[in-house]
Formats: C-alpha cells, sequence, structure tokens
C-alpha cells in the first residue's frame, strides 16, 4: 500500500456527475482532494510523484459486474484464471470485477464460495468481489442466502436456462426471490427458457443443423422475452427487486421497460458483444461462428438500436461484459459437428472501456453516460460505491488516464487476456487507456504493466444502492 502522495494534473475528470478540468490529489491509496486546474489551491499541491493528464481524461476504473474467471462449463474451464482476467482487466481500465462463485448441484453454498476464495487468493492485480450461482435452492442454500449477505455477497444468480446444470425451476425461483426480498439479496436473472430452447435444440440437431449459427436460432429472441417477463412477475409477486443479465434482444428490453414504467425495481445489463456483434458474426463458415456462440446469443444487427436506445433510458443500466473465454483451439472445438457442445461465452473483460469510449464517438453514449454504465452504477447497484465507481474525496483511487485520440486495432494478437482468439479482430477504435491507478497503485504506467499478481484484494459488498 502506498503511502506516498500522487497527483494527476490537467486532465478532464469524468464521473457519472460531471466534467471539470481538476487536478487529483491522492494520499494513501485513496482520493484525498480535487480542485480545479490551475487555481492556486491545486497548484499549492505537491506530491511525491505527478502524472500529467494534459488532454486525456482522468475516469474512475471500471467496474465490471459480470466475469466467470476459470468457469466449468461443458466439460472444461473459462480459460482465464483470476492472475491472467485481472491483469487484462486492468490493461483495459477496469479495476474492480465481480465474479460468480458457482453452487454445484447437492453441495453447499459455502463450499462453492470457498472454491472461489481460494482461486482467486493472492493472485489478482485488481481488487475482486463474488457473486453466487445458485444451482440448487433448497431449504438450506435459502438460510445460506442470508449469511452469504451479512459476509458482502448481496447478490445471487439465477438461471431459467440450461437444464440440468444449472437451472431452477419458478418455484425455486419464488423463493429464492422471497428470501431476498427478506434479506437485502439482489436477484440476477438469466432470462431464456432454457426447457424450451432444449426442445429445439433437439429438433435442429435431429434435422441435421449443427452449424454454430443454430445455436443462435434455436435460442429465440421470444424465449428470452417470454423469460424476461416470467421473472419479472415473480419477482413482483415475491416483492424483490430483480437485474436481468446479458440482456440481448429487443423485446427483452421491452419487457423491462414496461416493469419500470409501472415503477417496478427491474433493472438490466446488456454487454459490448450484443452491441457491436450480431448474428452475422456467427454465421461465419468453416466453424468461425464457434468463436461467437455465448447465451443470450448475439441477435440480429436490428436489436442493437433498441439496446442503445435502452442505455440512454435508463431502460438499461450497466454494461458487464460477462466475460467467459474459452479457446477457439481445442474448446469451442469441442462443438464442432453439434452446436449445443460449444462451451459458451466470449472473452472481453479487457476490451468494455474502449469499445463503450467508440460509443461515444459514434453517438450512442455521453461521456458521461459512459462512465455511469460502466463504473458507477455498477458500484451502486452492487453495493461497491462510493468506494468504486467514481472519482470523489474518500473513494479507493482507482483511476484510469485515458487517451481519447489514440488509435487502436483490437487484436488476439496484442491482447492480455489468456484466449487465442479476439471477438472484435481487427476492429479499429479511438481511444486508449494510458495508466491505471488501482488504490493509488500504479498498476499499468503508459502502456506497461507495473502492477503485480496479488496487489487486487477482495471486496466485500453492502446490498443494491441502486433500489427506488
Ligand atoms: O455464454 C455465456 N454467457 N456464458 C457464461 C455463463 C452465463 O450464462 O453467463
Ligand atoms: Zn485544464
Ligand atoms: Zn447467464
Ligand atoms: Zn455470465
Amino acid at each position: 500500500m502506498s503511502s506516498t502522495r500522487t497527483l494527476i494534473r490537467g486532465g478532464l475528470v469524468i464521473t457519472a456527475a460531471d466534467e471539470t478540468h481538476a487536478d487529483v490529489l491522492i494520499e494513501d491509496g485513496r482520493i484525498a482532494a480535487l480542485a480545479a486546474h490551475g487555481t492556486a489551491a491545486a497548484d499549492a499541491w505537491t506530491a511525491d510523484r505527478t502524472i500529467d493528464a494534459t488532454g486525456k481524461y482522468v475516469i474512475p476504473g471500471g467496474v465490471d459486474a459480470h466475469t466467470h474467471m476459470e468457469l466449468p462449463f461443458g466439460g472444461t474451464f473459462a480459460s482465464d484464471t483470476f492472475e491472467t482476467g485481472t491483469r487484462a482487466a486492468a490493461w483495459g481500465g477496469t479495476t474492480t470485477i465481480v465474479d460468480f462463485a458457482v453452487q454445484t448441484v447437492g453441495k453447499a453454498l459455502r463450499e462453492g464460495l470457498d472454491a472461489w476464495y481460494a482461486k482467486a487468493d493472492g493472485v489478482c492485480a485488481i481488487d475482486y468481489a463474488f457473486h453466487m450461482i445458485l444451482s440448487d435452492v433448497n431449504e438450506s442454500t435459502l438460510k445460506e442466502m442470508d449469511l452469504l449477505v451479512e459476509e458482502g455477497i448481496t447478490s445471487f444468480k439465477l438461471f431459467m436456462a440450461y437444464p440440468g446444470v444449472f437451472y431452477s425451476d419458478d418455484g425455486q425461483i419464488l423463493r429464492a426471490m422471497q428470501r431476498s426480498s427478506a434479506n437485502g439479496g439482489l436477484i440476477m436473472m438469466h432470462a431464456e427458457n432454457g426447457i424450451a430452447i432444449d426442445v429445439l435444440v433437439e429438433q435442429a440437431l435431429a434435422r441435421g443443423e449443427t452449424d454454430p449459427r443454430y445455436h443462435g436460432e434455436v435460442r429465440k429472441v421470444l424465449l428470452e422475452a417470454e423469460a424476461a417477463h416470467r421473472a419479472i412477475q415473480l419477482a413482483r409477486v415475491a416483492g424483490a427487486p430483480l437485474y436481468v443479465v446479458h440482456v440481448s434482444a429487443e423485446e427483452a428490453v421491452a419487457e423491462l421497460a414496461a416493469a419500470r414504467d409501472k415503477g417496478l425495481n427491474v433493472f438490466g445489463e446488456t454487454c459490448p458483444q450484443y452491441l457491436f456483434l450480431s448474428t452475422d458474426d456467427l454465421a461465419e463458415p468453416d466453424f468461425e461462428g464457434a468463436k461467437y456462440v455465448c447465451s443470450t446469443p448475439l441477435r440480429p444487427r436490428e436489436h442493437q438500436a433498441a439496446l442503445w436506445r435502452g442505455l440512454r433510458t435508463n431502460d438499461l443500466q450497466v454494461v458487464s461484459t460477462d466475460h467467459c473465454p474459452f479457446c477457439f483451439s481445442g474448446q469451442k472445438e469441442l462443438g464442432r459437428g453439434d452446436f449445443s457442445k460449444i462451451p459458451n461465452g466470449l472473452p472481453g473483460v479487457e476490451n468494455r472501456m474502449d469499445l463503450l469510449h467508440q460509443a461515444v464517438l459514434d453517438g450512442h453514449l455521453t461521456r458521461r453516460r459512459w462512465i455511469e454504465t460502466a463504473c458507477a452504477t455498477p458500484a451502486r447497484m452492487f453495493g461497491l460505491y462510493p468506494k468504486k465507481g467514481t472519482i470523489a474525496p474518500g473513494a479507493d483511487a482507482d483511476v484510469v488516464i485515458y487517451d481519447p485520440h489514440a488509435e487502436q486495432t483490437l487484436s488476439a494478437a496484442t491482447h492480455h487476456m489468456n484466449v487465442d482468439y479476439s471477438a472484435y479482430e481487427g476492429k479499429r477504435v479511438t481511444g486508449q487507456v494510458e495508466t491505471v491507478l488501482s488504490r493509488g497503485e500504479v498498476v499499468i504506467d503508459r502502456r506497461e504493466f507495473t502492477g503485480r499478481a496479488g496487489h487486487g484484494v477482495y471486496t466485500p459488498r453492502s446490498t443494491c444502492q441502486y433500489l427506488s
């Protein structure tokens, strides 16, 4: 932990609320003060280290509330460890991840959670926290939920998809929602009708439709919208707030918007892959489409406008990555000849801040909305604010110096994620992370990694701070 004073001078400080030319004083790992640039107050500050941010943005470190390091899926494991994945996150300007600990069917939450603490312990480059995946909702699971909320694991993911693996039926979902409405936890929902999807998978394979693009065809928009609708009604019955993860379909956004119009505490997340990629990628020949297999699936390009609109109107509040990388070679290839055996998930933890900055340049979001959806709101949604997600006195000094003019080409040849392809190979974007501080320590210094495995610490969370 640094006991030194660091000064970031001359940049444009952007938070969800403000854009100001301010100097930022950091002391003992936290933001000590901000003062308008060029004023006597700022000029009087001295520091051990001064970072010149002239012409750059000074933004809060990204908060990625949806990652899956080492997730077991389809007989293999997501290829980023906590060490490689958090280092890649730092390169991309993300300084906090919230990863999903997994309950195994028949086992206690405690056992799954302890396994996740062990995986992450001592190897992370940036700070981390956990959600808990409930794969087996029963009496003892429900009791354990209360203990987890007290321990700082304040959100629980349930799956309406993947029967036989993570799936919960409506009764289990209702019970978990009732429990969370009492203990303050937030239910995160994977909203896809997995029972119906499995029928369509079986029928497609029987017709010889085995290519990756059929993954997108069987996981229908209507089955995402139906599940979102059902989850919302169950949450209403339980009196619980609801956060729908990885929303990809226009019709699902409409369900969230309708619920929010009624004043309900219903929230939604989307991911860069749904904003920038489409079924065109999934249809790439020679099995290349497998690189784009994730669930919910990529949608026809027409859906993107509704997602951008949702982000602007606050019908969608958060952009997370759902980072869940599987190498093309040896992992995605498990599904050659049967799309249902392709491990689901895309790499992206390193790309999110840059892609959303490109969205600012493309006119989809304002700069402040970029920071709100990628830093401030995920921190508030999951009980990390204002320690994370903003630049304000008292906050952790998780700060990114961002060069809005640098040009880069996204590529597996230059990224730092432990995966052999990029979902955005060859995409040109303007804007690049230059320097990153995590609790005052410089972990990326002018595009050189200066951090270390083990700098990142586990960060317990309070309950959702976004309820109306
Ligand atoms: O395809 C995906 N999204 N893989 C990760 C697991 C999940 O459902 O989030
Ligand atoms: Zn200035
Ligand atoms: Zn999911
Ligand atoms: Zn996920």
